[in-house]
């Protein structure tokens, strides 16, 4: 056989296993694709091998422990900015306290450095960020307040040159002047913004807490490999604890009578250092749920959420850890908050209106949004809760084209056909709920359109959502009443277990979506579709010429989180307390800055070795 047999049988091997992959309405190796919908309901019914038991890590768990020593940096995370050339890098350092005499720490007193670069034998860039710390309070008799370690965001980007895409970056973070520094992560940038890369798995995943089912469903996570992991709300259920670390699988039945919903701080120091060798190396999103909430003093909330998160607020021009974009490849990210102000007349309606607009798909042709209760939900468990946000804002999403939404909020697993308005609809979103990740709230199995468990319509709003739009269906097969009364000509596909989703972008018009179940084996698919776009049919941005388009105001050099908390008196920023600091007026920018008076033996042996690629 020639060389160039040899080849054409190579090159047919390629193109078969590519047509397998990506033939629009052709072979997807057995796969459906949207297209081929929209499809006839289907139910799935718990199945036996199903562990329904959630049961929360004690905290005398190894995996919770700190194992630091002194100010060395514990909870480790890796997060994007709004582009492939940047990210953020977030850790903790020094030691929690709760009880009746809390001292919190000075953020001042810990720097926040990250040295970096493409080999972990010379990370010759330098990065320094802001420090915060914050307090969860609660001024009534036996209950107990908290201050937390002190939390540092640091942003690696340079002045010159901004990280490289799909490129593996080794880091080491901490403090080099005590000296307590981390040993050396990695982890790798997404891909440049085109229509041709793309991350190869996203990891998406909701209600997560820290139960042994949380811990089923990241090891199926990790042993998928994902490059992103997006984590829709609800993280670690500490509010289901008494400050004094009482648990229960139920708030409201076991805690009502205390004077405010309380929380147990601890709990999201347990989940960061579960979190910490997974997201350490793969970068992870946040968007709020409800229990990230966390009503304290004075009316303060999302304190832990905010503080211990770093998010591209203002690298995305929105100023709120609650709503913020980013690009991932060819995919543009919208987080979106549904537990603050979401209506036409906010601020993140606005944004949200700006950023839109300012999409553009021929770079990034998949638009993915996220946030926390769903619009779509056949279950009886919050169902047409989120529906004053529907209202406000779906119409928006649909004018530019919106490809696939992703919620939690719902533990159970659900899947749209395509939708706008309750209306089926070729141009519509695919809806997917994933709060099934785990936590030790009940799984929800009861569906609202099951004989006698349509709930009243009186009891779905959600107090702090407020407002009431649910009302009985106007049109279609439900009109006139406010459940369907066989599954929902919307909903695809549903089924009550725990696991997590894995997405799958292979070009401008086929993404692959898979949903892994924790009892199965690693590999096995519980529901799996191709999610496939027709740019040429739907419109991806508002019929009405100019009517949304505004231009975006330069992104501010100096771009950190200060502004997002300037009113919380619960968070202390090292930045704000500290403004003719002359480190800090440098704090964002100093990379590249080699004869920094800070930089210690060990870090100065490891630029002596040299790496011309970071120069
Ligand atoms: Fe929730």
């Amino acid at each position: 056989m020639g060389v160039d047999s040899v080849v054409l049988i190579g090159l047919s091997s390629v193109l078969v296993l590519v047509g397998l992959v990506v033939v629009q309405g052709g072979v997807h190796g057995g796969i459906p694709t949207t297209l081929d919908g929209p499809f006839k309901p289907v139910t799935v019914a718990v199945d036996d091998k199903f562990r329904g038991r959630a049961i929360d890590l004690p905290d005398t768990d190894a995996r919770v422990q700190r194992n630091v020593n002194g100010f060395e940096p514990e909870q480790i995370s890796v997060s994007l900015s709004s582009t492939y050339d940047s990210v953020w890098i977030s850790w903790i350092t020094g030691e929690f306290q709760i009880g009746d005499n809390i001292k919190p720490l000075d953020p001042k007193s810990v720097k926040s450095v990250v040295r970096y670069g493409k080999s972990r034998f010379s990370l010759s860039r330098k990065a320094v960020g802001y420090s915060l710390i914050y307090n969860q309070l609660y001024p009534f008799e036996g209950l107990k307040n908290y201050t937390s370690g002190i939390i540092h965001h640091v942003r690696l980007r340079g002045q010159k040159s901004g990280l490289k895409p799909d490129t593996i970056y080794y880091y080491r973070c901490g403090d080099p002047s005590i000296p307590a520094t981390s040993k050396i992560y990695y982890f790798k940038t997404m891909p440049i913004s085109s229509l041709r890369s793309y991350p190869k798995r996203i990891a998406v995943v909701g209600d997560l807490g820290l139960t042994y089912n949380t811990t089923s469903t990241i090891s199926h996570l990790m042993s998928n490999y994902p490059d992103l992991i997006l984590l829709v709300g609800d993280v670690t259920y500490a509010n289901l604890y008494l400050t004094n670390g009482t648990g229960s699988d139920c708030y409201s039945c076991s805690f009502a009578q205390t004077p405010i919903h309380e929380t147990y701080q601890p709990r999201w120091d347990y989940w960061g250092r579960f979190m910490e060798p997974l997201v350490s190396k793969v970068p992870i999103m946040v968007v709020e749920g409800n229990h990230e909430i966390e009503l304290q003093a004075e009316n303060s909330t999302f304190a832990a959420y905010s503080s211990r998160f770093a998010f591209p607020s203002e690298e995305s021009r929105s100023s709120s850890t609650f709503y913020y974009s980013f690009n991932a490849g060819g995919i543009h990210f919208v987080m979106l908050g549904g537990y603050i102000d979401y209506n036409k007349t906010g601020d993140q309606f606005k944004w949200l209106e700006r950023d839109l607009a300012n999409v553009d798909r021929k770079i990034t042709p998949w638009l993915v949004a996220t946030w926390h209760p769903p619009w779509y939900n056949s279950y009886k468990a919050h169902y047409r809760e989120a529906e004053c946000m529907k209202v406000a804002m779906e119409e928006l999403l649909y004018s530019y084209g919106v490809d696939i939404v992703f919620n939690g909020h719902v533990h159970a697993y659900e899947r749209s056909n395509r939708v706008y308005n309750y209306t089926l609809d070729p141009c519509g979103a695919v809806y997917i709920t994933v709060g099934d990740g785990g936590n030790r709230e009940k799984m929800a199995i009861t569906h609202a359109d099951e004989p006698g468990n349509c709930p009243d319509p009186s009891t779905t709003p959600d107090n702090f959502m407020a407002g009431f739009c649910a009302y009985n269906f106007t049109s279609g097969p439900a009109s006139g009443k406010f459940c369907w009364d066989q599954q929902p000509d919307f909903s695809a596909y549903r089924e009550s277990s725990f696991g997590h989703g894995v997405l799958e972008v292979k070009n401008e018009t086929h993404a692959l979506w898979t949903w892994h179940r924790n009892q199965d084996m690693y590999n096995d698919a519980g529901d799996q579709i191709y999610i496939v776009r027709q740019p040429e049919r739907c419109p991806v941005e508002p019929e009405v010429e100019g009517a949304l388009v505004q231009d975006l105001e330069p992104e501010p050099v100096h771009g950190d989180r200060a502004l997002a908390c300037e009113d919380d008196e619960n968070r202390v920023l090292a930045r704000e307390e500290d403004k003719d600091d002359e480190e800090d007026e440098r704090a964002l920018d100093c990379e590249e800055d080699k004869d920094d008076e800070e930089d210690d033996g060990a870090l100065a042996r490891e630029e002596d070795k040299g790496d011309d690629e970071d120069d």
